[in-house]
């Protein structure tokens, strides 16, 4: 059975699911006292989670390996972000071939093997701008009970043995690592070439060449 086009969609995606189990799991941060609310992302939030999530037609595998998310402050990219992380750890984000209406089906990481995602940044105070929001939206939800996880302040333990965690410093040597996925946290004053995603760099080091005044970055 392959896959059979819904009202014009041009690709087949597994990121209305995503985006479904991002509303079914998890709570928006930031939401002050009141009730808690479902994380619903967005419409352009939705769009990139489409477009990230893209599968082929013929093989049902996913077509990106990476992405970029570049928006104005304020635009929802650090809980965003976060959400797409627990999503990498916890839910079915891993293409499963296509159901009897021609629709794709996904498995969570853990059925292929044990997730690691890793909140990479230059800074502390950056990778806290994705880790607290990450936490809230996780524990203010019904994700920790349902995943048997534990969101603890310095990592999230998953019950595939996984886990969730902030790096900063150590990051050179364990980026590549067995990681489902990363997110590399931009330095709010420089771009993040293409370079550096293909080649990570040890974020201490850089940042202090930077500060010494080198315009080069040797080790990108
Ligand atoms: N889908 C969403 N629904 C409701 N609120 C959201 C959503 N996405 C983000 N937000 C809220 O938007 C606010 C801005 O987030 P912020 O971290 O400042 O964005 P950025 O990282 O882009 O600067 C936060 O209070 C966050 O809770
Ligand atoms: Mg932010």
């Amino acid at each position: 059975m392959p896959w059979k086009p819904l009202d014009g969609d041009k690709f087949p995606t597994l990121g209305f699911h995503v985006a479904d189990q991002m509303t079914e799991f998890l709570v928006t941060p930031n939401a002050g006292d009141g009730e808690p609310t479902p994380f619903m992302p967005t419409r352009e939030q939705l769009e990139f989670l489409v477009r990230l999530y893209q599968l082929d037609p013929i093989t049902g595998a996913r077509v990106k390996h990476r992405g970029v998310l570049k928006r104005p402050r304020g635009w929802g990219k650090s809980p965003f972000v976060g959400g797409v992380m627990i999503s990498e750890a916890l839910f079915e984000v891993v293409p499963d071939g296509w159901d009897a209406d021609g629709q794709p089906v996904a498995k969570p990481w853990s059925a292929v093997r044990t997730p690691l995602v890793l909140v990479t940044a230059t800074t502390e105070e950056q990778t806290t701008n994705t880790w607290h929001p990450l936490l809230e939206m996780l524990r203010g939800g019904s994700a920790a009970d349902y995943f048997d996880c534990d969101p603890m302040d310095s990592f999230v333990a998953l019950s595939s043995g996984g886990r969730i965690e902030p790096r900063t410093s150590a990051a050179r040597s364990v980026i590549s690592k067995g990681c489902a996925y990363r997110r590399r946290i931009p330095r709010p004053d420089r771009g993040m070439g293409a370079r550096q995603w293909r080649r990570p760099v040890r974020p201490d080091a850089s940042q202090q060449r930077h500060e010494a005044g080198r315009h080069h970055n040797r080790d990108a």
